[in-house]
């Protein structure tokens, strides 16, 4: 990962492989953005003209690269879009970074000269250059793709004790979505439910974060009929990884549970090859949560974290679940699997059982789960359900604090008396109908909900995985959906 540091030198002077300049759209004209006049000044009076026949506009996402031509110390200067309107914001400023760093490929060092005036607008700078310059290479005979080694973040607040903190704190936050990136895209060949387990175990050597991996005997032992369900079609058997940061002091309990389905091949039920090509992602909620829970841990938050990894890989054999068989989960409800495809909601309800057992102040679902979720809101808004109406808005509140896009979904009153519907246990996997899927598994796992708990679900099916190009800090692949906002989240619960 790129090394930051601040620095109150003059850009133009400032030596460097490259400096990134910003470039505003303001009607049909461009304007430098601020912290870039001194580079836009030293390269004389033709900028401006310059700019208008290379034809930048200033939008979103642009990319133009000059040549430092002697006038600037640094060789290129990368002029990089921050869209419409002067008024900046942290996202606008954290895309249009992972949008220049993107293009900056094998240089050794970088210097950024874009409005930095605040502490809030250096964290968005470094979490962009962090974000955007993320590769996953691990596969890769020849590395083309490497983020530079240093960045210097050119700012008048060089030597200000809380920038200096949040560029630490975006280093944190940044490893910790990165990580969950590079497990998404690791392949289900190479991450199943047992080496995920060992993964937890290993990250939490020596950290504040005690684990409890469940193995299928255990699991059996508990009565985790859900998890076991889904798992038992694969040659690899199913974990639950319990991970417990219990600091001092603790303002709050918050609980977590992450779907980890490893491979979703959709068992029996089996889905079309198309549908399964991206399927290694479908253990994104819990590459978030446990994830977050490391971030958490590491910023010494003061508060208390269960989280919870659901692992499973769900394939179809002589051993699989199969559609009309009746599941005993976790605490004692049976379920009819009607579908053998919609089995994230069977794995996250044996964990959403077990930590309501424990009486969070706050429990927090994050899963791959529905199609119609994607449907809904589109690959770049996660859905949010609740059963505190309040809950969802405020959870979408501090998503978008964070630049992640967020939108409650209801679980309509219809929903329960379907999910109540079986006619031979007590609740049933699947509805038969083919709309309002998300609403449905939301409801669904209300039912597993303890009296009393404050209960969120993040249905990040869209989010979780770009499937197209790269765009802003945002990769191909694996995108760290939801990272953010949890270890945002345990922070306002920290009071911080
Ligand atoms: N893992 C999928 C959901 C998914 C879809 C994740 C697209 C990422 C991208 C989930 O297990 C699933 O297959 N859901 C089914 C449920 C249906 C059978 C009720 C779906 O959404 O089609
Ligand atoms: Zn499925
Ligand atoms: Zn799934």
């Amino acid at each position: 990962m790129t090394k930051i540091s601040l620095s109150k030198a003059a850009p133009h002077k400032t030596k460097a492989d490259a400096v990134i300049v910003g470039v505003v759209k303001s009607g049909s004209s461009v304007d430098v953005a601020p912290g870039g006049e001194d580079v836009a000044s030293a390269l004389g009076r033709s900028f401006a003209s310059t700019l208008r026949s290379l034809g930048v506009k200033g939008s979103a996402g642009e990319v133009t690269r000059l040549p430092g031509a002697g006038a600037v110390k640094a060789p290129v200067v990368v002029l990089v879009g921050l869209g419409e309107g002067s008024e900046v914001d942290q996202e606008r400023l954290r895309r249009a970074v992972g949008s220049a760093v993107r293009d900056l490929k094998d240089v050794g060092s970088v210097a950024v000269a874009l409005p930095t005036d605040s502490v809030e607008r250096i964290r968005a700078v470094a979490e962009g250059l962090l974000l955007g310059g993320y590769a996953f290479t691990r596969y890769l005979s020849e590395n083309n793709t490497k983020p530079p080694d240093e960045a210097v973040v050119l700012t008048g607040l060089a030597r200000n004790k809380a920038a200096l903190n949040a560029v630490e704190e975006a280093q944190t936050v940044a490893r910790s979505v990165n990580a969950a990136r590079d497990l998404v895209n690791t392949p289900a060949s190479d991450l199943n439910p047992v080496t995920f387990a060992d993964y937890v175990v290993d990250q939490a050597r020596g950290t504040k974060v005690s684990v409890k991996v469940l193995d299928e005997r255990a699991l059996e032992g508990g009565g985790y009929g859900g998890i076991l369900g889904v798992g038992q079609g694969s040659e690899t058997p199913p974990r639950l990884v319990t991970m417990s940061y219990k600091p001092r002091g603790a303002k709050a309990h918050i609980a977590l549970v992450g779907k980890g389905i490893t491979f979703d091949s959709g068992g029996l039920s089996i889905k079309p090859s198309t549908g399964m090509t991206t399927m290694k992602c479908d253990m994104s909620g819990a590459a978030a949560v446990v994830s977050a829970t490391l971030a958490i841990a590491e910023l010494g938050l003061p508060v208390q974290v269960t989280a919870y990894a659901s692992l499973a890989e769900n394939m179809p054999s002589g051993t699989a679940t199969r559609p009309g068989d009746v599941l005993k989960m976790y605490g004692g409800k049976t379920v009819e699997v009607l579908n053998t495809d919609a089995e994230g909601r069977l794995v996250l309800a044996d964990a959403i059982t077990n930590a309501c057992e424990l009486g969070p102040d706050l429990l927090v679902d994050v899963a791959t789960l529905t199609g119609a979720c994607v449907m809904a809101l589109g690959t770049r808004t996660s859905g949010i359900m609740s059963n505190r109406p309040e809950l969802s808005e405020s959870l979408r509140t501090t998503a978008e604090s964070v630049g992640e896009s967020m939108w409650p979904l209801p679980i309509p009153e219809e929903m329960r008396e379907k999910v109540r519907s079986s006619k031979v246990a007590d609740l049933a996997q699947h509805n038969p109908e083919r709309w309002g899927g998300a609403l449905y598994a939301a409801a669904f796992l209300r039912e597993f909900v303890g009296e009393g708990v404050d209960w969120a679900h993040f249905d990040i099916a869209g989010t979780a995985f770009n499937d197209g190009g790269a765009w802003g800090y945002t990769p191909h692949g694996g995108t760290g959906a939801a990272v953010r906002t949890l270890v945002r989240m345990a922070a306002e619960r920290a009071g911080r």
